[in-house]
This record gives structure tokens, C-alpha cells and sequence, in this order.
């Protein structure tokens, strides 16, 4: 469906600033990927868009191509992040049919409520292995083209001359700004997005010398997203709104604007780091999630309501 593009990118950016360039994207139908992929589109580039779900998958990638006439967009179903195959067989047939990738966002994520005493070893282990494993994966897969887009795209901004074919070799995790403050009911995605981070770190300092750029996005409480959905109770959501430094949740647009920023020339000499995009969010007590009976709701052993993901009882 097309979408008004103040939805999801500001006006600040110029036309066709993405132009023959390609972005591999995981995660790609979900609310907030999907947006920072349809911002990219809007200005230029083509895109390759991965998930598990193959019907998700393909519908999201045919919304996403309404963003510009003439834009190609792969949605490519049946890909979990965790194999490392079929990441593989999927960034194969991106090359093959765009001709390279210049960019990549690792958005794949895993995320549920419940405290260390409610979530098993494997359910751990699952989310561990969906966001970490999965961005190393992705990192794996696409990274020879990354450094060829690098070496074909190298932008010095000490020249003062535009660089004439744009930007290229660029990757953006996205991250969460939880283990900051430590946050309870989300010890698993903690610990999974500080890794993150740290990948993220070992990435810039060991393929910038290849031209490479790597950063994280820890967005904010983000409004009408999954992650919103399964973090805050929504009889709560109204409170929690009001309480935020800036008096509302984030964007989709929010985030993609993040986006461009970091892969246009304006993030040519970013690299190695984290870019919060969260109102300020994250200093008043991780945005309450969690929080709100702390720590009665937790002593109590009980499960939340009115949260999406929320597992349900064996019979
Ligand atoms: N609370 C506690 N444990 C939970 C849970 C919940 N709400 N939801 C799932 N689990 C556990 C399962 O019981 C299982 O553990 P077990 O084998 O010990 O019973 C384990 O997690 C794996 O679940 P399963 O459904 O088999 O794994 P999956 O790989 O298909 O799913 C999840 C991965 C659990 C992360 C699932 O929430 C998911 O698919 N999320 C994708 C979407 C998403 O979370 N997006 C986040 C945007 S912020």
C-alpha cells in the first residue's frame, strides 16, 4: 500500500540521493525496518528484504516498492537469521538480481516479557541466537560486498568534493538502549543487543580500513510497532506516553531518518557508534517497561497482561 511519505522520511533529504544502490535488509517486514527500507527506496536505492514468514515477507517487499515508480524490491520468505545457509542463499540471489549490496540493516530480533524465573534455557537461548547470532550471521554473509561497495564508494570529506557515485560499504544494527539501566523482564534481550553493540564496535575497527562504517540504532519506545506491542501493557500505553521527556513515543520516520543520515554522505566519518534515537527516553528508567509495579509485579510471579507475545499456558 502506498504510504504518505511523511510517514516514514522528513523532507530533508534530496531525490534520488540512494540512486543504483542497493540495501539487504533482515527483519525487513517489520514495522520498524520496514520503514528505514521504504525511506531508502524513496530516494534511489533498490532492495532485498528477508524474514522467515515467506507470505509477510513478499507482501511487505510489494508495499515497499510502491515508494518509488520503477523500484525493485525483493522480499525473499523462509530465511531465518540463524543459518547462516540460508542467509547466504538469500544475499546470492540479491546480488544476482540487483547487481551488488552497498548497504545492510541487521533487524532481525527476537523479543518476549518475562523475568529470569519465567524464561527456560532454550527460550534464552533462542533470543541469543536470533539477535546475535543472527546480526554475526548477516555480518558473514554480506560483508565481501560490503567491502567491494566500500572500495567502489570510498568518500573522503576531507576533499570538499562531492563524491560522484555516493556512499557504499555501510551496515546499521539495530540495538535497543535496555542494558543501559538494566531493565527487568528483558535480562535476554539485554545481554543479546550489548552484544550487539560490541559487534558493532569490532566491525568499524576492523573493516574501516576497508572503507567500512558500522552503527547501531537503539531506538526509543517507537509508536504502533511490534516491539511496543510486546514491551508496554496497552491499557497502560496512554501513562507511559505522557511520561516520556518529549511527551510522545518515536516514529517509524524517526528511525529512518537515523537511517539516512548514517548511510548519505552526512555519516561518511560516523562509524563505531551508537545512535539513540529515543528522546531521551531511556534516562528516566528504560521507558517503563516493566517498571510499573516494580518490584511487586515481579515478587508476585505473575505474567503480564495486554502484551503481544505473550506465551501461552501448556495444557
Ligand atoms: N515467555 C517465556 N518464554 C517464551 C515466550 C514468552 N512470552 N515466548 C516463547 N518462549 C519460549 C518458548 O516456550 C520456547 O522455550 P521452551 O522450548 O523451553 O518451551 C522458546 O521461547 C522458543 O520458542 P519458539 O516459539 O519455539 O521459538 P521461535 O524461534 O519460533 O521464536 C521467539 C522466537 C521466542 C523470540 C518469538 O517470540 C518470536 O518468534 N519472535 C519474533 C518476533 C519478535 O519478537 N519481534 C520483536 C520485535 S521487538
Amino acid at each position: 500500500m502506498p504510504l504518505e511519505k511523511s510517514s516514514y522520511l522528513s523532507d530533508t533529504w534530496k531525490d534520488g540521493l540512494f540512486k543504483n544502490k542497493v540495501v539487504f535488509c533482515t527483519g525487513g517486514a517489520g514495522t520498524i525496518c520496514s520503514a528505514q527500507v521504504r525511506a531508502l527506496v524513496h530516494l534511489g536505492a533498490n532492495a532485498c528484504i528477508v524474514g522467515r514468514n515467506v507470505e509477510k515477507t513478499e507482501k511487505a517487499a510489494r508495499d515497499i516498492a510502491t515508494a518509488r515508480a520503477g523500484a525493485k524490491v525483493l522480499g525473499i520468505g523462509a530465511v531465518d537469521v540463524r543459518s547462516l545457509e540460508s542467509l547466504q542463499g538469500a544475499v546470492e540471489r540479491c546480488v544476482s538480481e540487483l547487481g551488488a549490496i552497498d548497504y545492510v540493516i541487521a533487524g532481525a530480533a527476537g523479543n518476549f516479557l518475562a523475568s529470569i524465573n519465567q524464561i527456560s534455557v532454550n527460550a534464552f537461548k533462542s533470543v541469543m541466537e536470533i539477535d546475535v547470532q543472527g546480526s554475526y550471521n548477516t555480518l558473514k554473509a554480506t560483508i565481501p560486498h560490503l567491502i567491494e561497495s566500500a572500495q567502489k564508494h570510498r568518500v573522503d570529506s576531507t576533499s570538499l568534493k562531492p563524491s560522484p557515485t555516493g556512499t557504499g560499504g555501510r551496515i546499521i544494527f539495530v540495538s535497543a538502549t535496555l542494558h543501559y539501566t538494566g531493565t527487568p523482564f528483558q535480562a535476554h534481550v539485554s545481554v543479546a543487543k550489548a552484544g550487539i553493540d560490541a559487534l558493532s564496535n569490532s566491525v568499524a575497527l576492523e573493516f574501516g580500513p576497508l572503507g567500512v562504517t558500522s552503527n547501531v540504532i537503539a531506538p526509543g519506545p517507537i509508536a504502533s510497532t511490534e516491539g511496543l506491542d510486546r514491551l508496554l501493557p496497552s491499557d497502560k500505553l496512554d501513562k507511559i506516553k505522557r511520561s516520556q521527556p518529549l511527551g510522545r513515543f518515536g516514529s517509524v520516520r524517526d528511525i529512518a531518518d537515523a537511517t539516512v543520515y548514517l548511510f548519505a554522505d552526512t555519516g561518511s566519518y560516523v562509524s563505531g557508534q551508537i545512535l539513540v534515537v529515543d528522546g531521551a527516553s531511556w534516562r528516566i528508567s528504560s521507558a517503563g517497561i516493566g517498571s510499573s509495579d516494580y518490584p511487586d509485579f515481579l515478587l508476585s510471579g505473575d505474567t503480564f497482561e495486554n502484551v503481544k507475545g505473550k506465551k501461552k499456558a501448556k495444557l
